[in-house]
């Protein structure tokens, strides 16, 4: 039999092989259950964080050389080894990198979801479900928040009082706004929400349920929600009550 020369393709024509992840990192983040274990973690890191700053917060009930003390502090962790604010700039880009994360993969699983739906589905519109309607509403909502927040207390562009390093007054003045309190108030019924679900999920990507757990791990997820939600609206209720003032 002769021997036959196989084609050669040339490299710039085999598009799908340039596309191909070369990286254990990369081929992981391809998957979708690598976007979705994205997506956990960097959820949880994102929660650590809300528990530790709505724990902060709750420093305004002790008064305003308290919580602007504490504020102050945040700027000298880690002195004389780190630099004034040195911590707070780590903390700002792991956030930051954690929310880009999150809302890449969450953008890109739910285009992959609406592709792979079935074709008898394309034309029915069919809907996707309350809880995952929820989450990407309760997302856009929260990454809008967030941006509003930071022009609010930290650039203090958007604050009535906007005196920096006296977040106390700042705080007051927000919520001496109704628009604050409306603003502050309905992100915070979100992301009640957004926890609720996104901690089950979450658990549930990184194989933390087991059968006769499952009652244990939505029940944290309550309780953390509850906790968060009612711990951060404390702050605007109490301004609005007068007890903070
Ligand atoms: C009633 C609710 C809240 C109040 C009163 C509040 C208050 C504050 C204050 C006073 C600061 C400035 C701290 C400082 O510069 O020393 C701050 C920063 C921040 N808050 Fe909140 N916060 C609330 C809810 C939230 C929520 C729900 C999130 C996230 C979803 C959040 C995310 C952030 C972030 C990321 C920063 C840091 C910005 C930066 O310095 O780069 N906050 N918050």
């Amino acid at each position: 039999m002769a021997y036959r020369v196989p084609t050669v393709v040339p490299m710039a024509v085999d598009t799908r092989t340039d596309r191909r992840p070369s990286s254990y990192a990369g081929i992981l983040w391809h998957s979708t259950v690598g976007k979705k274990t994205a997506m956990a973690v960097s959820g949880i890191v994102m929660l650590l964080y809300l528990v530790a700053h709505m724990l902060g917060n709750l420093k305004i009930f002790f008064g305003a050389a308290e919580f602007d003390g504490y504020a102050h502090w945040l700027r000298t962790i880690g002195e004389p080894f780190l630099h004034h604010e040195w911590f707070l700039w780590i903390a700002r880009v792991v956030l930051l990198a954690a929310v880009v994360v999150h809302a890449v993969a969450a953008y890109q699983l739910s285009r992959r979801d609406i592709a792979a739906r079935p074709q008898k589905y394309a034309h029915k519109k069919k809907r996707a479900s309350y809880a995952t309607r929820t989450m990407r509403w309760g997302g856009v909502i929260l990454g809008l928040f967030i941006v509003w927040h930071i022009l609010d207390l930290t650039t203090l562009t958007v604050n009535p009082h906007a005196a920096a390093g006296h977040p106390y007054a700042n705080v007051v003045a927000t919520f001496s706004t109704w628009y604050g309190n409306v603003i502050y108030i309905v992100a915070m019924l979100a992301l009640g929400l957004h926890i609720r679900h996104g901690f089950w999920s979450a658990a549930q990507t990184l194989g933390a349920n087991r059968p006769g757990r499952d009652r244990t791990l939505k029940a944290i997820a309550n309780l953390l929600a509850l906790v968060l939600t009612l711990g951060f609206i404390a702050v605007p209720v109490s301004v609005m009550t007068g007890v903070v003032s």
